[in-house]
């Protein structure tokens, strides 16, 4: 067996003390996400403090996590909304943003969407392509709107983070190059159902190293320059998410200086800033609590911890290797043990954690995986028929069940 990771140094920020998530475990069952309002609502302040007199806006990256509870959360303090597909635009509408809050990302966009994109007037259609603008164009044209269009560009940059969450080199399917787009955007200039709005780039997600960012920005004000030069009006600059956070528990890239980089790339061009936060705002919030269902070991053989959730509830391990803290609620004493830790699914990828030193694990304790407030629930599947988790927010000492567990009726509830 290889040697064991070093343990998680740095304290967790937890949506819960102990006694609180055995008395949510009491109440809603495992497996179940806890997810702490106040630490998001401390993320967000310090993204938007960090603007100063900047104007700007923050549109919470939807995708990491839509959960009415949470899309609410955001906008009660302020934020704007970054939505990936018309589902995520309809339940921003339902959580209380005005289509002019609402700006629209996708790479393939149906003409469903984009009629319906059109027709609510959406702050921005971020536009990923030549054929995407042209069926865009007719579209407001037939319909006799304008149709609000940022464009995506492709910087070509390495955003230095897992290959299957990086998004702008060439060689990814996002945007458009950056060297075609003041041609792209000249001919939005002379199209009579398009108006140029804005410029968005988003090169990747979990990134760690704050330089890549901050060329992409750069790159977008230079784009931003030759646009005013030749004439062409837009009214924001969109920066897109991809700031990390420490899932080790180690050092975070620090969120006040990536806008601090932002505001000093961009700053001068008059024109407003706008990021699309999800990891860094909801990330670190959550924790998924789950239960031990069995622990093995043969002879000569790894020891298994079978937690009762599983990649339907956590997706990122299996998805792309993703590291995330796993500790009992109620730590035993003992020698820490490695153990891979694996949820109950038929897949040999449904596995959180191999060689991961635990202290010693009884069928039953409660354990928390850290950090599983972005990107966990909002991937989750019934996959086994498995029904989808309670969702729980606390806010200091209080917590309320924001989404109960799925029953089976609500699952077979589509079919016939
Ligand atoms: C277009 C777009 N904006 C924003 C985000 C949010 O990214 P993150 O959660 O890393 O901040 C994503 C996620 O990859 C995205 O695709």
């Amino acid at each position: 067996m290889s040697a064991l990771p070093p343990t998680a140094a740095a304290p967790a920020a937890s949506p819960a003390d102990a006694a609180t998530l055995e008395q949510i475990a009491a109440s809603v069952g495992t497996p179940a996400y806890v997810y702490g309002a106040d630490a998001i609502t401390a993320a967000y302040r310090q993204l938007d403090a960090a603007f100063g007199d900047a104007p700007h806006a923050i549109h919470y990256a939807m995708k990491a996590n839509s959960s009415l509870a949470i899309v609410r959360l955001v906008r009660a303090l302020g934020s704007a909304a970054d939505a990936n597909s018309m589902g995520e635009v309809e339940v921003a509408l339902r959580c209380g943003f005005t289509p002019s809050d609402i700006v629209f990302t996708g790479v393939g966009k149906s003409a469903v969407e984009l009629e319906r994109a059109v027709a609510l007037d959406l702050l921005a259609i971020n536009v990923e392509s030549p054929g995407e603008l042209e069926r865009l164009a007719r579209l407001a044209a037939d319909r006799g709107a304008v149709a609000r269009v940022a464009l995506r560009v492709n910087p070509d940059i390495d955003a230095q983070s897992h290959p299957h969450i990086s998004t702008g080199l060439k060689s990814n399917k996002f945007g458009v190059p950056i060297d075609v787009a003041a041609a792209l955007f000249r001919e939005i200039a002379s199209r009579p159902s398009l108006k140029a709005v804005g410029i968005h780039v988003h090169i990747g997600s979990q990134i760690t190293a704050l330089d890549p960012l901050e060329r992409a920005a750069e790159a977008v004000v230079r784009l931003a320059a030759e646009l005013r030069d030749a004439g062409i009006a837009i009214e924001h600059l969109d920066f897109g998410g991809g700031v990390g956070i420490a899932y080790d528990g180690g050092v975070a890239p620090d969120p006040t200086d990536y806008v601090r980089r932002i505001v000093r790339a961009a700053g001068g061009s008059g024109l407003k800033l706008a990021i699309e936060p999800g990891r860094v705002l909801v990330g670190a919030a959550g924790v998924l609590l789950t239960r031990v269902v069995d622990v093995k070991q043969f002879a000569g053989a790894r020891r298994f911890v079978v937690l009762d959730a599983g990649m339907t509830e956590l997706m990122r391990p299996a998805l792309y290797g993703a590291f995330h803290r796993i500790e009992p609620v109620r730590p035993r004493a003992g020698a820490l043990v490695p153990v891979d830790v694996v949820g109950p699914i038929c897949e040999s990828t449904d596995t959180f954690a191999r060689d991961r030193a635990l202290p010693p694990v009884e069928v039953g304790d409660l354990i928390v995986i850290r950090d599983s407030g972005a990107y966990a629930a909002a991937m989750g599947s019934n996959y086994l028929r498995r029904p989808l988790p309670p969702e729980v927010l606390t806010e200091g000492p209080a917590w309320r069940v924001t989404r109960r567990r799925q029953t089976l009726d609500d699952m077979l509830a589509l079919e016939s």
